[in-house]
């Protein structure tokens, strides 16, 4: 027999309902919306290393569709109890080796389960200790990640907060002369991480790259064209699916008009009541809806250290 993937793995050795000890009611779990934030809720006594009720797992995707993030707090966990918590939620994103996205490894050409977000080098040092602009995760893909896990392990003393928008607020806020001009837009997200290859230097989030393709300029890898303004595959709400730093470009729009367009958008989408900010404790895990949300992250001391892990779930085609 061949050995066990470690996804294979975790789900194998996962507590079962049987095991009383190891089995969370969901009567233990409160979920607590942050009512003066743009977005999020807080879910206190639950302990991901457990086996979960379907009642609880219900619960808590109903209420990231509603909130958007969910903020789990005190968690202590391995790699494998960590894929076997999020794994409840979704398949695990892999790209195809195609499509080039952070973490991405030499050899396979895709990312591992977990990818450790880090500044220590060699470690999972891919995005160092800068500031990073707000995206959604793996948007330039054909299938991006419907959702993604950030678990804090390692933190600095100073900065490194992680921001979260909510665009569905930010799309409701537009007049209705700009939702119309916008509701049937197609929009290429190009994939930051093929011109970051292509320079060998350089963040892909750091926002120092053409913010708009003119078509005079070069195409940078494979290009997916989505929606401009997404719709949520559960909850039915509109939201605005723009990054506001990587290079974009409107499909069958006019150069000029297009930039100017985007430009504007990205203005209205950074507005601070459209934001929480996280200020991270250990054992800390924040669960995002990538469809509907976009982050970004404050930069921090280079001599801190940093560790975070991430697992991102499959999502469907834009609509
Ligand atoms: C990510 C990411 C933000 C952070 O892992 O996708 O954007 O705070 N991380 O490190
Ligand atoms: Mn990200």
């Amino acid at each position: 027999m061949t050995s066990l993937t470690q996804l294979s793995q975790a789900i194998h050795d996962a507590p079962r309902w049987h095991q009383q000890d190891q089995f969370q009611n969901t009567d233990e779990i409160k979920i607590v919306p942050q009512a003066d934030q743009a977005l999020g809720a807080v879910v206190y006594g639950l302990d991901a290393r457990k086996a979960q009720s379907g009642e609880t797992i219900l619960r808590l995707k109903q209420a990231l569709a509603e909130h958007l993030i969910l903020i789990f707090k005190n968690q202590s966990l391995d790699d494998l109890q960590y894929l076997a918590f999020a794994t409840y939620f979704g398949s695990i994103f892999r790209p195809d080796a195609d499509t080039p996205v952070l973490a991405s490894k030499t050899d396979t050409g895709t990312p591992p389960d977990v990818v450790p977000v880090s500044n220590a080098v060699g470690q999972g040092d891919y995005t160092g200790h800068g500031e990073l602009a707000p995206h959604a995760d793996h948007q330039w893909t054909p299938l991006p990640s419907f959702g993604s896990l950030l678990y804090a392990i390692e933190l600095p003393k100073d900065g490194g907060q992680t921001s979260w928008i909510n665009t569905i607020k930010a799309y409701e806020a537009l007049d209705e002369k700009t939702k119309a001009k916008i509701d049937q837009l197609q929009l290429i997200t190009y994939n930051p991480f093929v011109r970051f290859q292509s320079n060998k230097g350089g963040n892909a989030y750091a926002g120092n790259m053409p913010k708009y393709r003119f078509k005079d300029q070069p195409i940078l890898g494979h290009a997916y064209p989505h929606p401009l303004v997404r719709t949520h595959p559960e909850s039915g709400r509109k939201a605005l699916w723009l990054n506001t730093h990587t290079e974009v470009e409107l499909v069958n729009y006019d150069d000029q008009a297009g930039s100017e367009l985007i430009a504007k958008l990205r203005e209205h989408v950074l507005k601070p009541e459209f934001a929480y900010e996280h200020h991270w404790e250990a054992g800390d895990i924040v669960f995002w809806d990538n469809q509907v949300t976009l982050h970004s992250r404050r930069p921090f001391p280079a001599d801190q250290r940093r560790l975070l892990k991430r697992i991102s779930l499959a999502g469907s085609r834009p609509f």
